[in-house]
């Protein structure tokens, strides 16, 4: 089962789904991550250390904040451009304040605050559902230009 995000983007293929429940994970989400945007699309190597960085930075808070959960990487195209769709989920706390999250320099666990904000700068659309206690759930596009 995967996710179901609302944007324009659609699926190409099938999704891909890395477990994330250790640092080893982490790893593997990176390569997941590469590797599909080598094979499928032609982004960019900038766009696409852009990509790997920001899925880095929120596989790395799906373990470390949620407690575990999974990444979800798949290829969609919006009819002109092909894209790469990261999504991470999680049934850890919720994000309860969104807006200070997204603040350069907040953490919660002595990080240097900076993986969501800069995630988001990184990518193309970003999309956060979260609720205090009932988990979150990111996802975000890297579009060819
Ligand atoms: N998946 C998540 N579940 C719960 N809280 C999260 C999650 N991701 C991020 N957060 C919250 O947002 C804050 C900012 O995240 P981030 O910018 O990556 O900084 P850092 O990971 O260095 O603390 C975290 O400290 C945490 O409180
Ligand atoms: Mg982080």
């Amino acid at each position: 089962m995967t996710t179901p995000v609302a944007n324009a983007a659609t699926p190409v293929g099938a999704a891909e789904v890395q477990e994330i429940a250790g640092d080893d994970d982490v790893v593997r989400v990176r390569q997941l991550v590469r590797a599909k945007a080598v094979a499928a699309t032609k982004l960019s190597l900038v766009d696409q250390t852009k990509l790997v960085t920001a899925a880095s930075e929120l596989a790395r808070n799906t373990l470390l904040h949620g407690g575990g959960g999974r990444a979800e990487v798949q290829i969609v195209t919006n009819g002109r451009r092909k894209g790469v769709r990261i999504v991470f989920v999680d049934s850890g706390p919720g994000i309860v304040d969104l807006d200070l999250a997204f603040t350069d320099g907040y953490t919660t666990k002595g990080g240097l605050g900076l993986g969501l904000s800069g995630a988001r700068r990184l990518m193309d659309e970003f999309e956060v559902q979260t609720a205090a206690g009932e988990g979150t759930t990111i996802a975000a596009v890297k579009w060819e230009r």
